[in-house]
């Protein structure tokens, strides 16, 4: 049974990972690399359980327990020492992700599960890095994670039916809907999300349309709920970035990333998170 959740990683998903997961009555530790990640992660929680609260979704008294079962470190083999689940959501570089694996299979208990947050990456290769293939498993949420529905479960070749079955419980717990499916690069939302959102690049660089147009023309002609731009910016252009040259490598020529999003990334335009991505954000809220 799950009861002790260690997130890894406090970044945009990391955090609303957390937040899902002590609210969802899991005992919850947030680590990051970096502290002042932690105290932005932090700030940003509290405000979350603050709106939740205003908006009569949980009690003052559950916001107070829930907060209560949340913790922050910087120290990852200790934090896992005692860990039911570990939920990986570093950035979306397989060096990075190898180096935690081992970390957290060297210190975690034996009969600990391992999820990753992948957008796109194979499971199967992320459990090679541990000595546990049949405890690791993709746990894929979505941004915002308190207000998107779905998680994706991505099993890998050796993912036992158990940890599939544990995975989806405590996905349910936190709230959420599940789908369980089988892996291939990009499963089934990054897939076409990435074609999408690197073709809007490829529309904006041959000057079909401002981004605003572009974004108001899939919203309200197609009915997607965001425009590719509004959603790049909230995933983080670099994030996208890293899954569209993962999706290259792996798919091909379709999802060569636009060069456009190359040079925004290399300007620091990554999205909401910095203020800057295709839209500007620091005279907003
Ligand atoms: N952004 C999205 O919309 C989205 C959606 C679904 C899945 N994902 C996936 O989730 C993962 C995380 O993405 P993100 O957007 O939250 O990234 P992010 O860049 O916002 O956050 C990553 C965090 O990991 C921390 N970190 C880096 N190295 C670390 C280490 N060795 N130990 C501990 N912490 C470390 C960083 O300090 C940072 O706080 C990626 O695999 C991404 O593909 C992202």
């Amino acid at each position: 049974m799950v009861r002790r959740i260690v997130v890894v990683g406090s970044g945009v998903m990391g955090r609303g990972i957390a937040y899902v997961s002590a609210a969802g009555g899991f005992v919850t530790m947030l680590v990051d690399i970096k502290e002042e990640q932690l105290q932005s992660a932090k700030k940003e929680i509290d405000a979350i359980f603050d709106k939740a609260v205003s908006l009569n979704k949980i009690s003052e008294a559950a916001k107070l327990e829930a907060q209560a079962r949340l913790s922050y470190s910087t120290n990852l083999a200790e934090a896992v020492q005692t860990a039911d689940l570990v939920i990986e959501a570093v950035p979306e570089k397989l060096e990075i992700k190898k180096q935690i694996f081992e970390t957290i299979d060297a210190h975690a208990p034996q009969a600990c599960y391992f999820a990753t947050n992948t957008s796109t990456m194979s499971p199967t290769e992320i459990a090679s890095f541990t000595k546990r293939p049949e405890k690791v498993i993709a746990m894929h949420f979505f941004n915002p994670v308190h207000k998107m529905k779905l998680v994706e479960i991505i099993r890998g070749l050796e993912t036992s039916d158990e940890t599939a079955e544990v995975i989806q419980q405590v996905a349910e717990q936190m709230g959420k809907e599940t789908v369980v499916v089988n892996e291939f690069p990009g499963f089934v939302t990054s897939r076409i999300s990435a074609l999408v959102g690197n073709e809007a690049f490829y529309m904006l660089q041959e000057g079909v349309g401002t981004p605003d147009q572009i974004d108001k023309a899939i919203k309200l002609g197609l009915n997607y709920p965001m425009g590719p731009f509004e959603l790049a910016d909230l995933v983080g252009l670099d994030t996208r970035l890293n899954n569209l040259k993962y999706l290259h490598e792996k798919l091909g020529e379709k999802y060569r990333p636009a060069p456009l999003l190359e040079q925004y990334v290399k300007a620091g335009r990554l999205g909401r998170k910095t203020g800057k991505g295709v839209y500007d954000y620091t005279n907003k809220e």
